[in-house]
């Protein structure tokens, strides 16, 4: 399949005082045409940065980047013919305009066919729920209605690619549903290619195969969301006990290593076990066999990817870099 953003070893510093700060150093992806692929970080790791120089916005320092084969910094009217954006602050709608007339202005302005367009407008219209509001200004929509609207002005036209910087950011429950709604649409029914940034880790389980994680402007991980929860999968169980302990019991089980006792006053009592070490489960069995006491569940502990993204995003923290904005170099 074809490769329709390609970013190869993209570098950038930004001035700053004296100093300079590193947004971006040596990144390189690539997508596929027709993934949709989510860009995570901490603040301040880069993500908007990459976004910008991927829309011709900033021109990097060192590197290169294809929008379907096209540098948007060298080939402009070519590479933006080929992708639509809706970065930070719904720059892509006119506050005056109302819903419908912001979405014919911009498939104009573009030189979509108007026959085409209309029918694409009214679906859009009608998969954002937009329909009360066609004739309502942008400038008096709640927040997550210009939001949805912004990303229906980048849908309006027919490019393979969407770039999307925080689309839920600061967003109602509802709105942000919808929008992830679409987003899963405008992949498997559309085929287009999808790159959006975000802190948002419900959108990208309910979305996104593929992260790549940035902290510090390089990139720590890039890999499928399956491979990354299995990877990080703690194997942890809890037996839930239906009686108490003996005080002896108690004392046994602390000396096991991996092993919490929880003993919550009306909760019951229940017992973590990390099964790194199978032999611990055996010996927490021993001790429980010794009174017969009643185990009435055995549940298996699920990681969730905020984990997984805690956890690689901290450990290189950890590794004697430290913060989260740029680095000064
Ligand atoms: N125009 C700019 N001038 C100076 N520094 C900037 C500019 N834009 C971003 N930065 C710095 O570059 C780093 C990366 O920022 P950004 O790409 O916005 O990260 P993110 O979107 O992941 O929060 C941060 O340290 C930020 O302060
Ligand atoms: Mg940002």
């Amino acid at each position: 399949m074809e490769e329709l953003l390609k970013i190869e070893k993209i570098s950038k510093t930004y001035p700053k005082k004296k100093e300079k700060i590193r947004a971006l150093e040596n990144v390189s992806f690539q997508m596929r045409e027709g993934e949709l692929v989510g860009l995570l970080g901490p603040n301040g790791a880069g993500k908007t940065t990459m976004v910008k120089i991927i829309c011709g916005l900033v021109a990097p320092d060192e590197g290169e980047v294809r929008v379907a084969g096209y540098n948007p910094w060298k080939e402009r009217s070519r590479a933006l013919s080929k992708l639509s954006a809706v970065l930070e602050g719904n720059r892509n709608i006119y506050w005056p305009l109302t819903v419908r007339e912001n979405l014919d202005f911009f498939a104009a302005l573009k030189g979509e066919n108007p026959g085409r367009v209309r029918g694409r407008i009214d679906d859009l219209i009608s998969m954002l729920n937009l329909e009360d509001k066609v004739n309502v200004t942008a400038r008096s929509l709640s927040r997550g209605m210009q939001q949805k609207l912004a990303l229906a002005v980048a849908l309006v036209v027919d490019v393979p690619v969407l770039i999307l910087d925080e689309p839920t950011l600061g967003l109602d429950v509802e709105s942000a549903l919808e929008i992830r709604e679409m987003l899963k649409n405008v992949v498997q029914e559309e085929k287009k290619t999808v790159l959006l940034t975000t802190h948002d880790m419900r959108l990208v389980r309910a979305v996104c195969p593929r992260v790549i994680i940035i902290n510090q402007g390089q990139i720590v991980t890039d890999d499928r969301v399956d491979n990354l929860l299995r990877l990080f999968e703690v194997k942890s169980y809890r037996l839930n006990l239906g009686s108490q302990l003996t005080s002896e019991q108690e004392l046994q089980l602390q000396e096991i290593e991996n092993t919490v006792l929880h003993n919550e006053r009306g909760n019951g009592v229940f017992i973590d076990i990390n099964l790194e070490r199978m032999e611990n489960l055996y010996r927490v069995l021993d001790i429980l066999r010794s009174s017969n006491a009643l185990i009435e569940s055995i549940e298996r502990k699920d990681i969730d990817l905020e984990e997984v993204f805690l956890e690689i995003v901290g450990r290189r923290a950890a590794n004697g870099k430290s913060g989260t904005a740029g680095r000064p170099v």
